[in-house]
């Protein structure tokens, strides 16, 4: 049977105490609703629909960055979570399977834990969890493997309360199904809203079945403050860390390592103490990522060597055993294998060859105010000391620059460019200089 995936993300989540959509926060460098999109992609489903209210068009953006074939219907008064559903009647009206509904606000749920939930035998199925502290989760009231209805928090009796089996707020149900329980809704609970919870309890006084297949609390953390948020990163963070070492990287300090949804790491790569990872950065094999170092949308070729204190900015690229050293920063730049870059330099807007070495303190300027432009450094040159290479500007291979030089029109490929005042030596001098400074100061008497 195929899926249709409704994810329901209107609701303005007014305890993060934000001018953002809830759903736009971000965890791992990825956007709630961007991690609720990615695990409902393990359904492969045929279509997918995000329901949007507050923040609508920049949610709706979000979702046409992330995958461009979304649906998105909006809610426009948030009247509750069974009303949201409605919003995806007419897009799923010739929709002919089985409609799985995700919380924008629930980031992490897994893909076995899905496909568990999408080939249950029940006419509608929810997903439910243990909670160590239940508070205001709806509680599941079961009856052997049935269930029997969802009641929430603020409408339960003691009783019902003391029930540690949680709804996480993921269902799955035929079209038909959903959507005539969907109609038969009313307002009559605590929070005068039409509740998606209680289409199981409809569903059984229909006569179909209901059941419950379970999972680990950790996967339906929903996020509802600022405190949840940071919890959720934790616990990314811990899966992420946990991912790279089972994969054969080193970690000296886990604790300090910081990952994006996407990061990719090689095998026998070693990472210092406080480097962060940002979005889109891909480490080859047996690269080493040295203390505080922050590379986002980078890709660092085998055995290369990053760091300390280096910056990779997007579209860093760097071929196998390139060097980057301290105080580096590095933007949109090619650095060929085995190149060089090792102290206080920015590279941006440029290709530097094959086994070129870059001095200290070299800077393109690649900016004049209004315009980016371009730096070519051949293979094999050799860039003295605080060069800067005022682009748009060639260095042909084997070329080289004086120290302190300022290039202002291409280098043949082997000629030398030397640019700078030429030096005067006055004999004597300093000391004479220095008499007279201890002289005055003395007088001064300080
Ligand atoms: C909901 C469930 C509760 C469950 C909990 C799990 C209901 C009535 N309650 O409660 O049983 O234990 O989730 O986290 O479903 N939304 C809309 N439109 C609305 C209302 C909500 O799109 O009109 C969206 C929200 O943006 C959010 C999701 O639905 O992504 C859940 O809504 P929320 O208000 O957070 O529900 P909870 O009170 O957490
Ligand atoms: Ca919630």
């Amino acid at each position: 049977m195929q899926t249709a995936l409704v994810i329901l993300a209107a609701g303005m989540g007014s305890r993060m105490k934000s001018k953002r959509p809830k759903v736009l926060h971000e965890v791992g460098g990825l956007s709630l609703i961007g991690h609720a999109l990615h695990s409902g992609k393990a359904l492969k489903p045929a279509r997918a629909i995000v329901v949007t209210g507050h923040g609508a068009d920049a949610v709706e953006k979000e979702v046409a960055r992330l995958a461009p074939d979304t649906i998105c219907v909006r809610q426009s008064e948030q009247l509750g979570t069974g009303h949201a559903v409605d919003q995806a009647r007419e897009a799923l009206a010739d929709f002919d399977g089985q409609v799985v509904i995700l919380y924008g606000d629930t980031p992490f749920i897994s893909e076995d834990t899905l496909r568990a939930l999408s080939t249950a035998p029940a006419d509608i199925t929810v997903l439910g969890f243990e909670a160590a502290d239940p508070a205001r989760y709806g509680r599941l009231l079961t009856e052997g493997d049935a269930l029997l209805e969802i009641v929430e928090a603020k409408d339960a009796t003691p009783d019902q309360l003391a029930i540690t089996l949680c709804n996480s707020g993921v269902m799955a149900a035929r079209r038909d199904v959903m959507f005539d329980m969907i109609a038969k809704l009313d307002t009559n609970n605590a929070s005068g809203e039409y509740y998606l919870t209680d289409v199981p309890g409809l569903a059984r006084a229909a006569g179909l079945s209901a059941g419950v297949v379970t999972c680990p609390e950790a996967e339906t953390l929903g996020i509802n403050s600022r405190a949840d948020l940071a919890f959720a990163e934790g616990v990314f963070q811990t899966a992420a860390r946990s991912r790279a070492m089972a994969g054969g990287a080193t970690l000296q300090d886990p604790a300090s390592t910081y990952f994006s949804f996407d990061t990719v790491i090689g095998q026998d790569v070693v990472v210092g103490p406080h480097v962060v990872f940002g979005p889109g950065v891909k480490v080859e094999d047996g690269a080493d990522i040295r203390a505080f170092s922050h590379l986002e949308a980078t890709h660092v070729g085998a055995g290369a060597q990053v760091g300390p204190y280096a910056r990779l900015r997007p579209g860093a690229e760097l071929g196998a055993g390139a060097r980057i050293g301290n105080f580096v920063e590095i933007k949109n730049a090619t650095i060929a294998q085995g190149a060089k870059v090792n102290h206080l330099s920015y590279v941006g807007d440029a290709h530097v060859g094959e086994a070129a070495n870059i001095g200290a303190g070299t800077i393109t300027c690649n900016y004049d105010g209004v315009m980016k432009h371009r730096t070519e450094i051949g293979a094999g040159a050799f860039v003295g000391s605080n060069t800067l290479l005022v682009a748009p500007v060639k260095m042909g291979a084997e070329s080289m620059t004086a120290s302190g030089t300022v290039v202002t029109k291409d280098i043949p490929d082997g000629a030398m460019a030397i640019g700078r005042a030429d030096t005067v030596n006055k004999p004597g001098f300093a000391r004479k200089l220095m008499q007279i400074l201890r002289a005055k100061k003395a007088k001064r008497g300080s």
